[in-house]
C-alpha cells in the first residue's frame, strides 16, 4: 500500500453543490462564497455550470458569477460545458478551464443531457477543438460509475470503456462519479483498477456522494491504489437534480480532516474552510424557498459538519 504524500482537492460545492438547491442563490452570495474558498488554500474550485438554465435553472447565473469572482493565480476554477453553446458561454465570460460530463450509463445519460453515451463523445468533439484553439484545459466527468438509479449496478468495464474515450480525447483529468453514492470499498477498488487499466492513474480523481456514509472509506479505498485527486463540497453540499436519491458530495471538510489525519498534504486550511462552510449555510438558511424542489432529502449537513470539526 503506498499513499499519495500530496492530495489535491476539487471543491465543488459552488456547482454540484448549488445545482441542487431548492432556493436560488443570488449571484452575490454564490461570489463571496467562492472568494472565500479562494482564501482556504484550494487550488481548484468548480465555480459554475454552463448548461441550459431550462434544466438547471440555479446556475442561471453562471456569466455574471464566473465574471465576477476574484480568480486568485494558482487557483484554478473550471466551469462544467454540455455542448459547444456551453463552451461558447464559458469562453465569453472568461474560463480558462472546463469539465465536459457524461456517463457510464445510458438511461441517466439521456436523463442528464439528452442524448446517448456515445452521442455525447460526438458532441464534445467540436467542444475539444474550441478547447484547444483558446488554451482551455478540459476535465472529464463520468457519472454512476459504480450504480445508476435507472438501471443498477454498472459494470467497471463501462466505465473504464468511457474513460479512455474521454482520455483519448484530451481530456487531462477524469473525475469518476459516484453519483448516487452506492459506493463501497472493494466495489470502488475494482471500478478504479478497471478504469486505470485504460487510463493512467495520475489522470483520474475520485467523486463519491455521501448517501450511504461510505464516501469516506471509497476515497480511502482509491488513495490506496495511488488516486491523488479526490472532489468534495464544501458542508457536504450538492447532489444531481437528475439522479434520484443522490445526496450531497462527501464534504471537504471530512476529506480534510482524514487526509490532515494520515499525514497527506493538501494545502487547505480548516478554519478557512470551516468559515466558508458556515457563511453559504448561513445565506442558504436565509434564502425563502422557491418552488424548485430538490428532488432527494435534505442532504446538507452544515451544523454537524462544524461542530465536527470545531
Ligand atoms: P436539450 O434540450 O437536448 O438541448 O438539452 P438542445 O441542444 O436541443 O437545445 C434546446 C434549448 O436549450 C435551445 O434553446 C438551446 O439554445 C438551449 P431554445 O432554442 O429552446 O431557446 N441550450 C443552451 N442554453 C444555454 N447553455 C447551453 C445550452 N445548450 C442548449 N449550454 C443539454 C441538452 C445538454 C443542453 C441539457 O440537457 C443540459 O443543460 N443538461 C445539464 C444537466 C446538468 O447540468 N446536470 C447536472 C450536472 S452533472 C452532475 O451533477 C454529475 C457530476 O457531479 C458527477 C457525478 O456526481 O456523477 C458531474
Ligand atoms: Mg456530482
Amino acid at each position: 500500500m503506498s499513499l499519495p504524500s500530496f492530495v489535491k482537492i476539487v471543491e465543488v460545492g459552488p456547482r454540484d453543490g448549488l445545482q441542487n438547491e431548492k432556493t436560488i442563490v443570488p449571484a452575490a452570495v454564490k461570489i463571496a462564497f467562492i472568494n472565500r474558498l479562494s482564501q482556504t488554500g484550494l487550488r481548484a474550485i468548480e465555480a459554475t455550470s454552463f448548461v441550459s438554465p431550462k434544466w438547471i435553472p440555479q446556475l442561471a447565473d453562471a456569466e455574471e458569477v464566473f465574471r465576477s469572482i476574484e480568480k486568485k493565480p494558482g487557483v484554478a476554477y473550471p466551469v462544467l460545458v454540455p455542448n459547444e453553446k456551453g463552451m461558447q458561454r464559458a469562453l465569453d465570460a472568461g474560463a480558462k478551464e472546463a469539465s465536459i460530463f457524461t456517463a457510464a450509463s445510458e438511461t441517466f445519460n439521456h436523463k442528464n443531457i439528452n442524448c446517448s453515451i456515445a452521442e455525447s463523445i460526438e458532441r464534445f468533439k467540436p467542444v475539444m477543438v474550441m478547447a484547444a484553439k483558446h488554451g482551455i484545459r478540459v476535465r472529464g466527468y463520468i457519472s454512476t460509475v459504480i450504480g445508476c438509479p435507472y438501471e443498477g449496478a454498472i459494470k467497471p468495464e463501462a466505465v473504464a470503456q468511457v474513460a479512455k474515450q474521454l482520455a483519448d480525447l484530451g481530456c487531462y483529468e477524469i473525475s469518476l462519479g459516484d453519483t448516487i453514492g452506492v459506493g463501497t470499498p472493494i466495489k470502488a477498488q475494482r471500478m478504479l483498477a478497471a478504469v486505470a487499466a485504460q487510463v493512467p492513474m495520475q489522470k483520474l480523481a475520485a467523486h463519491f456522494h455521501d448517501t450511504y456514509g461510505q464516501a469516506l472509506a471509497n476515497i480511502h479505498a482509491c488513495l490506496e491504489l495511488g488516486v491523488a485527486v479526490v472532489d468534495s463540497s464544501t458542508s457536504g453540499l450538492g447532489g444531481c437534480p437528475y439522479a434520484k436519491g443522490a445526496t450531497g458530495n462527501v464534504a471537504t471538510e471530512d476529506v480534510l480532516f482524514m487526509l490532515t489525519g494520515m499525514g497527506i498534504e493538501t494545502g487547505v486550511g480548516m478554519a478557512k474552510l470551516l468559515a466558508a462552510g458556515q457563511f453559504i449555510n448561513q445565506a442558504l438558511a436565509r434564502q425563502p424557498e422557491s418552488k424548485l424542489g430538490r428532488i432527494h432529502a435534505d442532504s446538507r449537513r452544515d451544523a454537524r459538519t462544524l461542530d465536527r470539526h470545531k
